[in-house]
């Protein structure tokens, strides 16, 4: 789970946020508790401000409570969150992370009571940004996390190959595609390929390498890839899709297959995989234009945080 350089640069970040904010909120709250009065610590002129505050003529006459508060609220609560970050149990950890992330906006809600009753100031925007920055972290981390869930072990699926008639298509640049191909293949039986592109697409980089292919509709270069068309009498294609639209890769196989003149009596199911919980029509539309075909059946699926889920029925 925290295996990846990322995710572990990201789960010590977070321990910083934690420790940072927790050692300043023990310290500025010891230092109310131990010295009420404020005077000591410069505090006393922000007093006046706190009795707009409810009960405040209890609660806010000295700096008691404010520290009481300060040290539970922020102080031990990021404290806490930190030793469980430091745990070389994962499942702990990712309590940890989880706490961190919550703490984040534990400090925001807390600032925004400063911004309501200080004037604007730089001590109080400064820890609302610090506390925003925890939050984004332990987010991050969370969701890394969940993708480091999911698993892929190809001898699950022993059927693959059994039914010569039926072929299953597909490129994955992230392995979501590659898993729903694989399920499918092994349900129907069906021969399983792989698209493979010479474009460097992994990583952050290649994220946007493949987004500028996705935000023109260009194809995208691709390996050799044998296929005896003649075999089949179904074939599903399955893309992840890009900016709306289909891949990059899939669409120069669409353009090859067009171009190449389909007149094999071939059934063309087409796959879509994505991020987004919807059913995306558009992209099956260019399929068909491109090899010019009329496709039989379409599934989506919506895959995020290590799930894959599907959001229509094979039946249309
Ligand atoms: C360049 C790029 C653009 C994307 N655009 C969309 C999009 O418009 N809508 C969407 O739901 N998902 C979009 N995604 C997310 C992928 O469709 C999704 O993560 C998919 O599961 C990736 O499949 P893979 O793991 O097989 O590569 C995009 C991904 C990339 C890399």
């Amino acid at each position: 789970m925290f295996e990846s350089k990322k995710n572990k640069v990201l789960k010590n970040i977070l321990i910083f946020w934690c420790l940072f904010i927790g050692i300043c909120a023990l310290f500025g709250g010891f230092a109310m508790v131990l010295e009420p009065s404020g005077k000591t610590f410069g505090f006393i002129d922000l007093l006046p401000y706190f009795q707009k505050l409810p009960f405040a003529d209890v609660l806010f006459q000295n700096f008691t409570f404010s520290g009481i508060a300060l040290i539970i609220v922020n102080g031990t609560s990021n404290m806490t969150a930190s030793l469980l970050l430091l745990n070389k149990n994962d499942v702990i950890r990712k309590k940890g992370v989880l706490l961190g992330m919550i703490f984040g906006i534990t400090l925001m809600l807390w600032i925004t009571i400063q911004f309501i009753i200080f004037p604007l100031n730089f001590m109080s925007t400064i820890y609302f940004i610090f506390g925003f920055l925890q939050f984004i972290t332990g987010l991050l981390c969370l969701i890394r996390c969940k993708q480091a869930t999911f698993m892929f072990n190809i001898n699950d699926y022993n059927n693959i190959g059994s039914d010569s008639s039926k072929a299953v298509i597909y490129f994955s640049r992230t392995g979501y595609t590659r898993k729903v191909a694989y399920e499918i293949a092994n349900k129907i039986g069906a021969d399983i390929y792989e698209i493979k592109t010479k474009e460097k697409i992994s990583g952050d980089l290649g994220f946007w390498w493949s987004g500028r292919f996705g935000m023109h509709k260009w194809p995208m270069e691709m390996e050799e890839l044998n296929i005896d068309f003649t075999k089949y009498r179904e074939i599903t294609i399955c893309t992840p899709i890009w900016v709306f639209a289909i891949s990059a890769p899939i669409r120069m196989f669409c353009k090859k297959v067009g171009e190449y003149g389909n007149n094999y009596n071939i059934k063309w199911n087409y796959c879509l995989v994505h991020y987004m919980n919807v059913e995306f029509i558009k992209p099956t539309e260019e399929m068909d234009f491109l090899m010019n075909v009329k496709h039989d059946k379409v599934l989506n699926y919506c895959c995020h945080f290590g799930k894959i889920k599907k959001v229509d029925k094979y039946d249309n």
